[in-house]
């Protein structure tokens, strides 16, 4: 069986790395993936995010149930955590996370107690003469590369390194005239359960090389199978069954997409990413992994 719980040695240098980038930074947007929010959240976070304007992007909305994510976004609403939901690649979806993170920088600057503000004061109360600095966050394939790309657009000019910044970081400023971090702060996640696990493996955010594949793509079936019924049929042409079909079905899906091997074996390992390619380009349609109530208490364990 999978250990879906496997998590990477550095993960705490990670950590380290990132309590350094966060320094100058005003403003935190931390990228989960739609499809399962909680499970590709680093708990960290919270702390990582004290006195900053801290703005939790749902992205790859195009991927994820879209009754999902209004539920995501409604239960984010009720815990008091800002956040909106994305498709990293829409124009559109971009402008409206632009005037979106303008809009909470000026309310954080009519309050009065935050350093933002303060620094802003002294710089004789215009917030456009103080750069706000903005970072992106997340764990590996939530999209962060491609927001950060979206969001500093073609306009994006690198303003190079600043006092008190980690060498080697660069600022991009960005056409209002905030600076944007161009590398993103890598953070990883420690599942508390398989099944957290499994979802951030299904989506792709867990190494492949640490999984064995057939048993994910087994795993993946088995979740369409009780969760999206149909979905599996609709597209390779078998029967469903139920969920102790789920070895027949993958291999009739072998045997469908002629990944076999000599003398008509099922190619076991083709097949598994196969399915797995399809899962994460969208193949097998929309869907939202977890929803608020899959997720009480924590998921991922802090470092
Ligand atoms: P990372 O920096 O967090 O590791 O993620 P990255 O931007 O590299 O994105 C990982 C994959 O997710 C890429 O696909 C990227 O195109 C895709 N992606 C990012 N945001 C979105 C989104 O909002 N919607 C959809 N549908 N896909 C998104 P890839 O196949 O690995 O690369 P590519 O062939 O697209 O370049």
């Amino acid at each position: 069986m999978n250990n879906y719980q496997w998590y990477p040695g550095h993960m705490a240098k990670a950590l380290k790395t990132m309590r350094e980038d966060i320094k100058p930074v005003d403003v935190l947007i931390e990228l989960c993936d739609a499809r399962a929010p909680e499970s590709t959240r680093n708990p960290n976070i919270t702390d990582l995010s004290r006195g900053k304007i801290h703005i939790l992007v749902l992205n790859k909305k195009d991927m994820a149930d879209e009754t999902g994510t209004s539920r995501w976004l409604a239960y984010y609403r009720e815990q008091g955590v800002t956040a909106v939901a994305v498709d990293a690649k829409s124009k559109e979806d971009i402008k409206r996370v632009n005037s979106f993170i303008e809009k909470k920088i000026s309310d954080k600057f009519s309050g009065a107690d935050s350093r933002l503000a303060e620094a802003v004061k002294k710089a004789g109360g215009n917030l456009k003469k103080r750069t706000v600095r903005i970072m992106v966050t997340g764990i590996p394939n939530v999209g962060k590369s491609t927001f950060i790309n979206s969001f500093a657009g073609k306009a994006g000019a690198k303003t190079g390194n600043r006092r008190g910044v980690t060498r080697g970081r660069q600022w991009i400023r960005l056409r209002s005239g905030r600076d944007l971090l161009d590398t993103p702060g890598v953070l990883y996640v420690k599942p508390l359960s398989q099944e957290a696990g499994m979802r951030i493996a299904f989506i792709g955010s867990l190494n492949d090389n640490n999984l064995n594949t057939e048993e994910l793509a087994l795993d993946l079936i088995k979740w369409m199978l009780l969760h999206y019924p149909g979905r599996i049929a609709d597209r390779y042409g078998v029967d469903e069954g139920d969920v102790s079909d789920a070895l027949k079905v993958m291999e009739d899906i072998g045997e469908k997409r002629g990944a076999l091997k000599k003398g008509g074996i099922t190619d076991y390992e083709r097949t598994a990413m196969l399915i797995l390619d399809d899962f994460r380009n969208l193949r097998l349609g929309p869907v939202t992994l977890e929803m608020p109530e899959d997720t009480e208490g924590f998921i991922n364990e802090k470092a």
